[in-house]
């Protein structure tokens, strides 16, 4: 099977934060567990770097809006790298392949007949690049940024959106899980119910953008441009391979905030020039620090950068998709990560790799046989649920109940550990067999944990195979082979702590 998952492309005014991250790491949890499944993944994320917000941005800092945009850009693009994101490619909207596409894309929706020239008011919310009606704001305000819209006024070309109202709603209607969680799917639909009205799809006003191909005196309104994205990229991204193959994406991921473009506006964009719909949206919640959306516009952000640095990355995408049920909003704060960190990382997790290892060090000479009186029936029944629990899981977006199922089995394991107590057991002669047998289990479930884990944790879970000596190709890694038996009888190496424990201070 094919997998093409998809992040927004962020806009370039301002920095990253942890917003972004997390919406890249999700794809990425998303884009690694497919491979696993021996699926055929195109993972893209990219910078969104047109219109008036970067223009504006670019020159409250005395940058032409291209310089602004190569170095914000090239921060985003290092956001990736140190998130561990194994993205396929990292488009970019000023890529001239991405320009090019973009003018014969709004080429095909003329030549569908859907473009018009207008002139158009309208309430606009620089901080969003959208136009608002009225019903929907809130005190006269912006609902997302609680600015006032000004009134913008041009003449412009039209998409002709309204056509699309009956279709949109149909289409709707027969695919229910279209978009996901159903909450947003049902803010979609009653927005689509409510009534389409055309949109425009150029500004005169502004010259930072991509020429409309008919009227080089406007340009094609940033959202528009972005969206495009999504298809431009695979005509492009790997130079000599055909990856149109991989259109319709399987997956959009996103925050609220720009469902109403994802879920309207480019489904009817994409059935005028006559493209296939994405097969499915997810759009998950805000993280909330001190009960406020973490947002740029507003200037309550945390960096990233620096949380990593202080923490490890895998701890930071472990707590992101622990603490917050994914689809949800969820506060998240310093002491829940200390928190989280301490007792389910280093105590239940990291405690467990090392005690186990350091036994096999010290009863077996750190060489762990194959039992041979055959593993602990109730175990091993566990954690073929538990593998087959967080595959149905991930395979429906549900990373935070993935991640639930995973820590259950850890404890369990933990348990095992006190309950065979293989310190009495080294003692006794007699006890050879059954003790060979429940630190072979241990390994063989700690395999399973780390291949289960191996989305949210990559790093992490290459580092515990690799201390119990299991191979880790990406070949070892499918979760076909996440069998007990699998477990190879090896070598195994203590290493230091895997999260040293977080004194904080008072
Ligand atoms: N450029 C547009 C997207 C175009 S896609 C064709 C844009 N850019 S943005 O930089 O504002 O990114 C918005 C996205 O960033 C959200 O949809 C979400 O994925 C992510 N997030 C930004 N802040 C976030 C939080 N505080 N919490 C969760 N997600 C966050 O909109």
């Amino acid at each position: 099977m094919r997998f093409f998952i998809t992040t927004p492309i962020y806009y370039v005014n301002a920095d990253p934060h942890v917003g972004h991250a997390y919406t890249t790491i999700a794809a990425d949890i998303l884009a690694r567990f497919h491979r696993q499944c021996g699926d055929e993944v195109f993972f893209l994320t990219g910078t969104d770097e047109h219109g008036n917000k970067v223009a504006q941005a670019a020159a409250e800092l005395g940058r032409t809006p291209k310089e602004h945009c190569d170095i914000v850009s090239e921060r985003f693009r290092a956001l990736v790298g140190q998130v561990n994101a194994s993205n396929d490619f990292f488009i970019r909207t000023t890529d001239t392949e991405h320009e090019a596409f973009v003018q014969q894309f709004v080429q095909r929706l003329k030549e569908a007949g859907d473009i018009e020239k207008r002139a158009y008011g309208g309430l606009y919310c620089t901080a969003c690049e959208g136009f608002y009606y009225e019903r929907d704001l809130v005190d006269g305000k912006c609902p997302i940024h609680q600015i006032e819209p000004v009134w913008l006024e041009e003449e412009n070309y039209y998409f002709l959106l309204s056509r699309y109202q009956d279709r949109l709603a149909e289409f709707f209607r027969s695919h229910p899980d279209w978009v996901k969680p159903r909450s947003r799917y049902n803010e979609a639909l009653s927005f689509i119910e409510q009534g389409l009205e055309d949109i425009s799809i150029s500004r005169s006003s502004i010259t930072w953008g991509v020429p409309v191909p008919w009227d080089p005196d406007q340009v094609i309104y940033v959202w528009v441009d972005a969206l495009i994205n999504y298809l431009s990229a695979l005509t492009y991204a790997r130079p000599g391979e055909e990856l149109m193959r991989f259109w319709p994406p399987q997956l959009h991921v996103m925050a609220k905030d720009i469902l109403k473009f994802h879920a309207v506006i480019w489904p009817a964009l994409l059935m005028s020039a006559g493209y296939d719909l994405p097969d499915g949206e997810f759009i998950h919640g805000y993280l909330l620090m001190g009960g406020e959306k973490m947002s740029k516009t507003r200037g309550n952000v945390l960096d990233p950068f620096a949380v990593m640095k202080q923490y490890g990355i895998d701890a930071l995408r472990f707590y992101l998709f622990r603490e917050v049920t994914f689809g949800q909003d969820g506060v998240i704060s310093m002491e829940g990560f200390a928190q989280r960190y301490n007792n389910e990382l280093a105590n239940e997790l990291g405690n467990l790799v090392s005690r186990s290892a350091s036994m096999i060090g010290k009863y077996r000479g750190g060489v762990v046989a194959q039992a041979v009186g055959g593993s602990d029936a109730d175990l091993v029944r566990e954690g073929a649920a538990m593998v087959a629990a967080c595959r149905a899981r991930l395979d429906d977006v549900e990373i935070t109940a993935a991640l639930e199922g995973i820590w259950e089995f850890v404890r369990r394991l933990n348990r095992y550990v006190e309950e065979q107590a293989p310190w009495k057991l080294a003692k006794d002669e007699a006890q050879a067999a059954q003790l060979d047998q429940v630190l072979y289990d241990l390994v063989a479930g700690l395999r399973l944990v780390a291949l289960c884990l191996y989305p949210v944790m990559p790093g992490t879970a290459e580092e515990i195979l690799d201390r119990l000596g299991q191979p880790q190709e990406a070949s070892d890694l499918l979760l076909e082979k996440a069998a007990w038996e699998q477990a190879a009888p090896a070598a195994v190496r203590v290493g230091p702590s895997l999260f040293p424990r977080i004194e904080t201070p008072e």
